[in-house]
């Protein structure tokens, strides 16, 4: 493995402190990001031990947003359309924004944050709190194989993949479909989103790196959308070798010969990303040390994960940014970690009282532009530092 990023010591990106934790001081992690030239994964090089991130306080709701639940939506109608599946299993089922488009009896969730698992088990649908694993999929499919299992922003999470798609070959029927569906690190690396990279986020996929995994286990790609969900994703159908019912599509040649174009598989290629990131901190604290200047008045809009590894590697705190607006109601009256800023309950921004707000939930800039234009129209701005750190409106 290869080094080309070092992201600086990060807390854990989902750790959102309570006011009477401020003063502890914070466990943290050195955040560095590695290549392997063997298999051309791109990883995290500290991994936190899954315990640590993924418990009954888990904060993340992907319901949250409109975009995310349109997007879910979708693509269930295409599943429905296209698969006709009987039995599915869903890895990282989060609130149910997917697995409630389907019938109670048809679908498995699989959650391991207990808090989230019990939204869905409320609505009768089976759900097991437990991390993803052979002896699950043994207990899942003890009667009948699945013909669809799907995942999405889950595998990237977990370190041990081999043991990952062995429990999926084992519980994928013969002629099943596995729908994978995780940021693309073509776009991640294009756009300069280096905050794709945090403590959660083990692996940013290529799909010439995910076909290496599949590979040893005998599955493979037969098609590729390119989705425009969490800045950039890909979702990946996959069968097992043996299975002839589907054709291999030119999506999947086409997503390859991209890839190796824009040179994922070679280390200079990261390294100039590298060198990209550090110019877009420079720009990024310019900017607000600009409007700062100026003695305007910014706020943060959506307290992600992702603006948890800008904030911390950018050295942005209350220094910049006066508190956070989120719609996550675990979130609001809580503080960023390592940055400290308070998160508060979301308001539409009133140019009255805010001038500028950066956007640490970027890849919903629509939804939230459209939701804002009448900031936008009284000459608010958003901080956007995606592809390259600017003030928009
Ligand atoms: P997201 O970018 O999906 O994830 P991550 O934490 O993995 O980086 O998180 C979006 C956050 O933004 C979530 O806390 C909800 C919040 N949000 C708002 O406050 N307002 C909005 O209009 C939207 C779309 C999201």
């Amino acid at each position: 493995m290869i080094k080309f990023l070092n992201l600086g010591l990060q807390p854990l990106a989902n750790s959102y402190l309570k006011k009477k934790k401020l003063s502890i001081k914070e466990k943290k992690f050195k955040l560095e990001i590695a290549f392997d030239k063997k298999n051309y994964l791109v990883s995290i090089v500290n991994t936190v031990p899954k315990e640590k991130m993924f418990n009954n306080t888990y904060p993340y709701k992907s319901s949250e947003s409109k975009t995310m639940q349109k997007s879910f939506k979708d693509l269930t109608a295409k599943i429905k359309k296209y698969f006709k599946p009987k039995f599915i299993i869903e890895i990282g089922s989060n609130d149910g924004v997917f697995l409630k488009n389907f019938h109670k009896k048809l679908v498995v969730g699989v959650e391991p944050c207990d808090n989230l698992a019990k939204l869905t088990r409320i609505k009768n649908y089976i759900t097991y709190s437990e991390y993803w694993s052979l002896k699950l999929a043994k207990k899942i499919t003890k009667n009948k194989k699945a013909d669809l299992i799907y995942s999405a922003n889950t595998l990237s999470h977990i370190k041990n993949l081999n043991e990952i798609f062995v429990a999926i070959n084992f519980s994928l029927s013969d002629n099943g479909v596995l729908i994978l569906e995780d940021p693309s690190l073509l776009k991640c690396i294009e756009n300069v989103a280096y905050d794709q990279f945090y403590c959660e986020h083990i692996y940013v996929f290529s799909t010439i790196a995910l076909k290496n995994i599949l590979d040893k286990h005998d599955l493979e790609i037969f098609d590729i959308h390119n989705t425009t969900t969490h800045g950039g994703s890909n979702r990946y159908y996959i069968k097992k070798k043996t299975n002839n019912m589907y054709k291999i599509k030119d999506s999947v040649k086409n997503e390859i010969k991209k890839e190796l174009k824009f040179g994922l598989h070679k280390i200079t290629t990261y390294k100039k990303f590298s060198k990209k990131v550090k110019k877009s901190k420079k720009k990024l604290i310019n900017i607000f040390q600009k409007l700062k200047k100026k003695k305007l008045k910014i706020i943060g809009y959506g307290a992600t994960a992702k603006s948890c590894t800008v904030l911390n590697y950018c050295k942005i705190g209350n220094n910049f940014i006066d508190y956070f607006y989120d719609t996550t109601s675990y979130k609001v009256n809580k503080y960023l970690p390592g940055s400290k800023i308070l998160i508060k309950k979301y308001k539409k921004l009133n140019k009255k009282n805010t001038d500028v707000a950066f956007l640490g939930a970027w890849n919903f800039k629509d939804e939230i532009f459209k939701k804002e234009k009448n900031f936008i129209k009284d000459g608010g701005k958003f901080i956007m530092h995606v592809p390259n750190p600017r003030l928009i409106g």
